[in-house]
């Protein structure tokens, strides 16, 4: 253009043949530097897309003649997208987004679809021949930014799962007519909708427990594809389940580790997990860790995940899966009938457990801290003894590990009627007890010598026929208990020996 603006701007300085001359060379010039010199064209403007959209850039490159394009790449900013040589095809994974739609003669024309956020950048073109390579001196700039028809999510949340609800929105610059939720069977759900949001409530959402649902923006169509195709199903997630890892086999015990996994597979990579556990929210990625597992951690666990697409949107939502957390049993001793207890009477000791979840249990008995040897869950005693008081304790175990009660006092005493007294007054009694033993064997010595006085005075009183036989043993044991000589014996003639030996001997 230069050489043309110049030449006619020179008529008044060069003559008619030299100007003939000049236009020839410049013709030659031009056209040898349009077929034949290296260059590559681009688009003179920065470019533009909406991620999920699609964009080609239009390019072409020449080369001097008698070249042979070898290899042709792309490249945005320092990274190479696409490489194509003569011998190997084209270098990249068709599956991938950007697409060589050129060839190895003078096309360079780039295809990027879907476009994504990070496609953004400087694209660059170089190719290269026999004998050296070329590079486009200039990039062209592509900025991507959100598609207005993506669909976002958003929860309305107040406490407890049932309550509050969940919207899918797109932007008010997306050409719609509206956004619409459906069930896994296609059937639209009924629901509060508006032109760009639409709302569905917890409740609903909590009876489509195991499906994907979907929401889906109406009018929207991807313009990338080609016309009549379908677009790719691969977006719509798997239906969820949850699986829990635990450390060991068996279940999981207070304090132990374990990992709960939100399972489904779904091609895209624009998702967001959410976990529900007993009504509560919980956040979390594909998977939540519980090391120490307390017994809160215990209970129905649900797992959503939100895949967000151009024009449609996905919730799938797991089945609850209720996860146990085995405590240590509480174990106590039962005392049937009571704890205080009368000579002779029976008792039962019970080892009893808070739980029944528990199986293939043992049993062991300690006494004040002795180990008994008896492994059954009852204890009994037909008659209980006095010796048979203390401290009673029981230990359950399985494989899991062993629980052992808090010790059960039993006392046990003689009679009937005094096992409600405390310890002070019972210590009181006890002297009393020791008392009335001595003073009763004193009446009964006392006695068994009136009667040996009376057969040393020769008075066969009540006849040979009534004398016991173990009556002379009776006196021999008695004679030898030594009576405090000064305590005087009740005379023969007093009556109401028996009823009240204490007031004789004291
Ligand atoms: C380059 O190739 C593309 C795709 O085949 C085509 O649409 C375009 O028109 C071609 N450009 C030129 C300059 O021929
Ligand atoms: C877990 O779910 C079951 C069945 O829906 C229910 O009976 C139980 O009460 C739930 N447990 C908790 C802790 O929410």
């Amino acid at each position: 253009m230069r050489l043309l603006h110049r030449a006619p701007g020179s008529t008044s300085v060069f003559t008619l043949e030299e100007m003939e001359a000049l236009l020839l060379l410049a013709l030659s010039i031009l056209t040898g530097a349009g077929c034949q010199d290296w260059g590559v064209t681009l688009p003179a403007g920065p470019l533009a897309g909406w991620s999920g959209s699609c964009v080609t850039i239009p390019c072409s490159y020449t080369y001097p003649e008698g070249q042979l394009v070898r290899a042709v790449t792309w490249s945005r900013d320092k990274e190479r997208i696409v490489r194509l040589t003569a011998t190997a095809g084209q270098g990249y994974d068709r599956a991938k987004r950007a697409q060589f739609l050129g060839d190895l003669q003078h096309n360079c024309t780039l295809r990027l679809s879907p476009l994504a956020l990070g496609d953004g950048g400087a694209y660059s073109f170089e190719f290269q021949t026999q004998s050296q390579s070329w590079k486009s001196p200039r990039a062209v700039c592509l900025t991507v930014s959100e598609h207005p028809c993506r669909v976002q999510h958003s929860m309305s949340r107040t406490a407890g799962v049932l309550s509050g609800s969940t919207d899918c929105s797109i932007s008010e610059r997306c050409a719609s007519s509206g956004l619409y939720w459906y069930d896994k069977a296609g059937t639209q759900i009924s629901q509060e909708t508006g032109k760009s949001k639409s709302r569905l409530s917890m409740r609903i959402i909590w009876q489509h427990r195991g499906a994907v649902l979907e929401c889906r923006v109406r009018g929207y169509r991807n313009r990338c594809l080609p016309k009549g195709s379908q677009p790719p199903a691969t977006g719509r997630p798997h239906p969820l389940k949850v699986l829990v890892d635990t450390d060991g086999p068996g279940p999981i015990r207070e304090g132990d580790s374990f990992t709960l996994r939100c399972v489904g597979d779904s091609g895209s990579l624009d998702q967001v997990y959410f976990w529900i556990h007993n009504y509560e929210d919980l956040p979390g990625s594909s998977s939540l860790q519980i090391e120490g597992a307390a017994l809160s951690h215990g209970g129905n666990y649900t797992c959503m995940k939100w895949v967000s697409d151009i024009g449609r949107a996905y919730l799938a939502i797991s089945p609850t899966t209720y996860v146990a957390i085995l405590a240590p049993p509480v174990v106590h001793v039962v005392a049937t009938p009571g704890p205080h207890r009368s000579t002779g009477e029976p008792l039962s000791l019970t080892c009893r457990l808070d739980t029944s979840a528990y199986g293939g249990l043992g049993f062991s008995w300690y006494k004040d801290g002795e180990r008994l040897g008896w492994a059954q869950a009852e204890l009994a005693f037909p008659g209980v003894q006095v010796a048979d008081g203390g401290e009673y304790q029981c230990e359950v175990h399985n494989t899991l590990g062993k629980s052992t009660s808090l010790p059960l006092t039993i006392t046990v005493v003689y009679g009937s009627d005094w096992y409600q007294l405390s310890p002070g007054p019972m210590a009181g009694f006890g002297a009393g007890v020791l008392l009335l033993f001595f003073l009763s064997n004193l009446g009964v010595y006392c006695l068994a010598r009136r009667i040996r006085q009376r057969k040393e005075l020769g008075g066969s009183l009540q006849g040979g026929s009534r004398e016991d036989p173990s009556a002379p043993q009776r006196d021999s044991l008695y004679e030898e208990i030594p009576c405090a000589g000064e305590i005087p014996c009740p005379s023969d003639d007093d009556g109401d020996y028996y009823n009240s030996p204490k007031d004789y001997c004291n």
